[in-house]
């Protein structure tokens, strides 16, 4: 298994390019499966993850080709031969479940193994089935697998999220394009990934009321048609690199950004004494001082702070002046990151769902286990701005999320090597 090796090498300075969001990607993939007609997808990035979701689609039959170094995804499915999908691919990946839905709208019945993915908790499935049924859908889960079938096609139904959860609603939003009537869904995620999903299928023909607020209204419509729709810039990236002159010094322009994207993110960059600026580009960053100020965090569903840059700024704040508790509702056990980055001499006292982080003057390069993908990148953050080396090792869940980041952090001056595993 490769590892990557980070020596801290003081303030950077330059550009990073932002890609697509592997999360909006994730769900228009298999939005391609609700049409006969191509989808184009424009501004993809390169990733494991979606490589595994082009599998999973091609393996029912879609055909899928990476154009322009892999950021053109041309999907069709004319035909779907095959309604199983398989354990063998979606265990490698959570998102694989957002295949459900528009399988069951278009024919009918389709059979899903329940996921895997990242070890952040228990991460069930219950409110995508629940919506599925909502609409009909007639549900059985036997040997690991949902089995799914709408014998006169899918109905308009009312979904009623008891939380607000994004796959869920991506999934409910997706089959209710090709319900018969009205699907309203309510307490739906307003992520920016959702609104870049609803976005695609408008353009696809779909009827949808709402975007972007916690009630969708879909009007079922009897085909979708093809269509070519950009990728979204992914903002758990871009909240990524914006940490990285905040916890080494220098500027650093993220290029693509936009403030709409990590608007409590970049309130809680400013009162810990970080400057965001918009330019023309993207958003140009800065601290202000030395050592930037201990601020609180509490992770909440989209416009707040998100859950995917929980660990990250705990990289931060491992060096900031102060105390700061930060508190993460919406996985149960999403501080893995805290005993690794204790290795380096970060001090974390971590009970429950708060983690309470005391600063210290400088963390200390030490070597690392990654647990998964956010947590990878934190401690990567967290050895730019340490005495030393460290070596972060099992890094295979950084390729799911993260596009070239060795290149991309290298080109603002840091030190970073990847070491080939056998
Ligand atoms: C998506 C993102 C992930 C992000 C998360 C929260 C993708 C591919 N992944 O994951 O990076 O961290 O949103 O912003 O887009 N839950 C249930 N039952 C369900 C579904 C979810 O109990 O049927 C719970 C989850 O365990 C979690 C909470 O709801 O505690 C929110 O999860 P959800 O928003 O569904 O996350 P994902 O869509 O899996």
């Amino acid at each position: 298994m490769d590892s990557i090796v980070v020596t801290g090498n003081g303030p950077l300075q330059g550009q990073i390019p932002i890609a697509g969001a592997k999360n909006a990607c994730l769900t228009l993939m298999p939005a391609t499966l609700l049409s006969e007609e191509p989808l184009t997808l424009t501004n993809a990035p390169r990733l494991s993850d979606i490589r595994t979701m082009a599998q999973l689609l091609q393996s029912l039959g879609a055909e899928v080709s990476q154009l322009q170094d892999g950021q053109v995804l041309a999907l069709s499915s004319r035909a779907l031969d095959n309604h199983v999908a398989d354990y063998d691919i979606v265990r490698k990946m959570r998102a694989s479940i957002l295949v459900l839905g528009p399988m069951l709208a278009r024919d009918g019945h389709a059979i899903v193994s329940l996921p895997g993915g990242c070890a952040i908790g228990a991460r069930p499935v219950d409110l995508h089935l629940r919506a599925l049924e909502a609409m009909g859908a007639e549900l059985d889960l036997r040997d690991g697998y949902v089995h799914a079938r709408a014998p006169g096609g899918l109905k308009g139904g009312t979904v009623d999220f008891p939380f607000v959860s994004v796959g869920a609603t991506e999934n409910a939003l997706m089959a209710a394009t090709l319900a018969k009537g009205t699907t309203v869904i309510r307490n739906a995620a307003r992520e920016p990934e959702v609104v870049d999903l609803a976005d695609c299928l408008v353009r696809m023909g779909a009827r949808i009321d709402g975007i972007g607020t916690h009630t969708l209204t879909v009007e079922g419509v009897d085909r979708l048609r093809g269509a070519t729709h950009p990728v979204v810039p992914d903002r758990i990236e871009l909240g990524t690199y914006m940490l990285a002159p905040a916890i080494c010094g220098g500027e650093v322009e993220c290029l693509g950004g936009r403030f709409d994207l990590v608007g409590a993110f970049c309130e809680k960059l400013d009162a810990a004494g970080v400057d965001v600026t918009e330019t023309d580009s993207g958003l140009k960053v800065a601290r202000r001082h030395d050592r930037v100020r201990a601020v609180d965090v509490t992770t909440a569903p989209y416009p707040g702070f998100p859950t995917d840059l929980q660990a990250q700024m705990m990289a931060l704040m491992c060096t900031a002046e102060g105390v700061s508790v930060l508190e993460e509702q919406i996985f149960e056990n999403r501080f893995m990151h805290a005993p690794e980055l204790m290795r380096m001499g970060a001090r974390i006292d971590v009970q429950g769902g708060t983690a309470t982080v005391t600063g210290v003057e400088r963390l200390k390069g030490a070597p690392v286990m990654a647990t998964d993908l956010r947590a990878s990148v934190s401690l990567i953050l967290a050895g730019l701005a340490a005495e030393g080396e460290t070596q972060v090792n099992r890094v295979y869940h950084l390729d799911r999320g993260y596009e070239r980041v060795e290149e991309k952090l290298r080109g603002v001056g840091a030190r970073i090597e990847r070491i080939k595993g056998r």
